[in-house]
Formats: structure tokens, C-alpha cells, sequence
């Protein structure tokens, strides 16, 4: 049974059961898919469902299909949107839901196939990988990986792209093998790049730093939230640079961000106890200025709020 009766597939909105992608594709054989997952905020105190930067989530969608030379593509950002809001509103979603668009090449066709592309859109409540979880949204235990992160001259971090995600599918296993709940990726420098699921920020000496978009990571929409967040709340610079691994060992506190984690606590690292010096006070300072962001209508940046009712 669907937990939303309706999807979008090839552009139109079509029963749940109506999606159907054939094997030969090169979306399933070579992973030749760009997705995007986008939250949406219910509050019930105006009665309004918000997506949240749904517009950057669409360009970076349509960013990640162009650099992998996806062809045809006839929607704008704008477009994409509409046909999101279209979506929520016919399944009448009235909670928070995790919103997941793609981009794929839906032909027949070979390895180097550059079209035709298809969009499609599913609905989930949370994100099922993770709901179980009893790290999310609490601290989470992480291991550095031994997998090494990909890179931009090999399949770029920065790009989205379904065929990326094994690289971080291998390292997440490999972690909750050994009885982690996630793992950090260093890059082919040794540098630290980001959680397969999020990036990170880690808070030493009373500095907030975080990996740079040039360190092989994905230019993340919550890492750009944070970072201006900070400053425009908190009055505090973050400062964007590469990161020694024995930096998180000896960090006073340390937090990953993204739109399915939101803003999660970091326990420890390879088992070093993380935050025994402070407690983790700019963690959950963040952490309340982003639920505003996201789900009140007085919270800064109205324009990263998409409303998808008339009201
Ligand atoms: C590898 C990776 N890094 C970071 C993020 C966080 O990105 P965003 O904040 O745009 O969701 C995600 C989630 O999309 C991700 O998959």
C-alpha cells in the first residue's frame, strides 16, 4: 500500500502504481540519474506546508543533469516547483514530508545516452533510512572511513548524481558493519570531505569551521543555510577551509547538516569522545535558529519558505 496515492513520472501525476522504469534504461544500468531531496515543514499555526529552498534544490537538480550531459530537458526551476505543489496538493499533504525529485535518462540507449530525460517526484513521511535511528536528531557515533571520497576529476561530489552515492554506500556500510551510525570521508588528500548523508562542522578553540566546496563535497543548500545563519544570528563567521582528521578528534563540539539529518550532534569519532570540554551550546543554538528557518513563518528568510497552499 502507498503511503501517498500519487507521484509524478514523466512530467505527469500518476497513481502510485503507474511508475515504471525498464531495466535496459541507462538510468538503472550505469546510475545515469540527478535527484534531489527537499523537505517540506507543516505549521499548523498558520496552516501552511513550507518547502524548504525548494528553488535552489531545482537549479542544483538541473545544474547536476547539465554536467552530466543530460539532454532535452524542457522544465525550468520554476516549473519543477509547480508541478511539486501540484503534487502536495492533490495528496493533500498536511505534514512534514521529504520530497524526492529525478532526472533520468529513461530511453533505451547506451552508456553515453544523453536523452531522453524523464522527471519523477515520490513522497515519503521521513526519510526511512534513517526514521529508525536512534542517532538522527540526537549524537551519532561515527568512524573515519577507509573508503576514499570521490573527486572532481573522477565523479564529481559536487554533481548530485545517483552513481556517486556508491561511494558513499560503501563507506556507510562498512561503518554500520563495525557498529557505527555513519562515517566521514577523507578525500584522496587525507583531508576531511563529509558524511555520506551530510556535511560537517566542527567547533575548535571558539572557531565554527567547516570543510570548503573545493574540499570534494556536495555544495549542500542546509551547510549554505548554516553558514549564513550563524552570521546573521549569532554573529559568527564561519570559517570555510581543509580539515585534519585529528581536528575532529580534539574538537569541542561537532554537528553534520543536511536536509534529511537537519542539524545533528556528533558523539564521538573512532570512538574519541567529542564536547567533554563544553557542552555543546552552539549545536543546539543553531539547531533552534534553523527550525525557525524552516517551519515558522517569523523566521529569518522568508524567502527560503515556499508555500504550497492558497491562503
Ligand atoms: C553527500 C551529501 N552531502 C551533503 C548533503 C547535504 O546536502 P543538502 O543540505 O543540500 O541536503 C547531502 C544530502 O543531500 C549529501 O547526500
Amino acid at each position: 500500500m502507498a503511503e501517498f496515492k500519487y507521484l509524478i513520472f514523466d512530467g505527469d501525476i500518476v497513481p502510485y502504481e503507474d511508475a515504471k522504469l525498464h531495466i535496459s534504461t541507462p538510468a538503472v544500468r550505469y546510475g545515469a540519474t540527478a535527484f534531489e531531496g527537499i523537505r517540506a515543514y507543516w505549521n499548523s499555526n498558520v496552516g501552511q506546508l513550507f518547502m524548504f529552498r525548494a528553488r535552489d534544490h531545482m537549479d542544483r537538480l538541473l545544474q547536476s543533469a547539465w554536467l552530466m550531459g543530460m539532454e532535452g530537458i524542457k522544465y525550468s526551476s520554476e516549473e519543477l516547483i509547480s508541478m511539486v505543489t501540484e503534487l502536495l496538493r492533490r495528496n493533500s499533504v498536511r505534514h512534514d514530508v521529504h520530497i524526492r525529485p529525478s532526472l533520468f535518462v529513461a530511453s533505451e540507449g547506451s552508456i553515453s545516452s544523453r536523452g531522453p530525460v524523464c522527471f519523477g517526484v515520490v513522497l515519503a513521511s521521513g526519510n526511512p533510512a534513517l526514521s529508525n535511528h536512534e542517532g538522527v536528531n540526537g549524537s551519532m557515533r561515527l568512524a573515519i572511513s577507509s573508503w576514499r571520497r570521490i573527486d572532481d576529476n573522477t565523479v564529481p561530489p559536487r554533481i548530485k548524481a545517483a552513481a556517486n552515492y556508491q561511494n558513499g554506500r560503501m563507506a556507510l556500510i562498512q561503518a554500520e558493519k563495525d557498529g557505527y551510525d555513519g562515517a566521514i570521508m577523507l578525500n584522496a588528500a587525507g583531508k576531511v570531505t563529509e558524511e555520506p548523508r551530510a556535511c560537517i562542522f566542527l567547533i575548535r578553540d571558539g572557531k565554527i569551521i567547516t570543510p570548503s566546496i573545493t574540499n570534494d563535497i556536495l555544495e549542500s543548500i542546509t551547510r549554505d543555510s548554516v553558514i549564513q545563519l550563524l552570521k546573521e544570528a549569532h554573529s559568527i563567521q564561519v570559517v570555510e577551509r581543509a580539515v585534519d582528521r585529528t581536528e575532529l578528534y580534539l574538537a569541542d563540539e561537532i554537528f553534520l547538516v543536511g536536509t534529511a539529518l537537519e542539524i545533528t550532534a556528533v558523539r564521538s569519532v573512532d570512538q574519541f569522545e567529542i564536547g567533554g570540554r563544553s557542552c555543546e551550546s552552539v549545536t543546539s543554538a543553531i539547531s533552534e535558529t534553523y527550525v525557525a528557518a524552516v517551519s515558522s513563518n517569523e523566521g529569518l528568510h522568508s524567502e527560503w519558505r515556499e508555500p504550497v497552499y492558497d491562503i
